[in-house]
């Protein structure tokens, strides 16, 4: 079992996003039995949200629903139990690496370090853009996506 949680700050675009476009990469693949994912944001102003109705439009486009996701916070508790804590940014690494034991550091990874198409580290925060951020946020997460799983059944 491997367990992967990805980390944004609101919990409202970014990281459901991921959650959700890993989970229909992973179903389709036939993985959902042994990996399990799970989304969470640094951030409390929008525990108990469903995702920005700009992420879940964008997702639906790309055969996605989020429209069960709702949002939470990180936790202590997260660090123990994920294998994988897949953040978007620096605020977002440095938020997660404050909460986390030297011992799970290693876990905290950026997720476009997995993809082989960006150069960047940073999937940036879409939420005060435009609708377009959306779609370029999306191609980052499906691309690094599959590179993750590619990168999991490797290990
Ligand atoms: P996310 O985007 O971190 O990708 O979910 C944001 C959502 C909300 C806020 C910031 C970023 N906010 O400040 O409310």
């Amino acid at each position: 079992m491997k367990r992967v949680l990805f980390v944004c700050l609101g919990n409202i675009c970014r990281s459901p996003s991921a959650e959700g476009m890993f989970r229909k990469i992973v179903r389709e693949r036939g993985y959902e039995e042994v990996i399990e994912i799970d989304s969470a944001g640094t951030g409390d102003w929008h525990i108990g949200h469903s995702p920005d109705h700009r992420a879940q439009e964008a997702a639906t486009r790309r055969g996605v629903d989020l429209s069960d996701l709702r949002a939470r916070q990180v936790s202590n508790e997260d660090m123990i139990h994920y294998d994988l804590i897949l953040v978007m940014d620096r605020r977002n690494r440095a938020d997660v690496s404050s909460m986390s034991q030297p011992e799970y550091q290693h876990k905290i990874r950026y997720l476009l370090e997995y993809s082989e198409q960006y150069e960047e580290l940073e999937i940036p925060d879409p939420y005060y853009g435009g609708v377009h951020g959306f779609d370029v946020v999306l191609d980052m997460i499906e691309e690094s996506c599959e590179r993750l799983l590619d990168s999991i059944i490797k290990s």
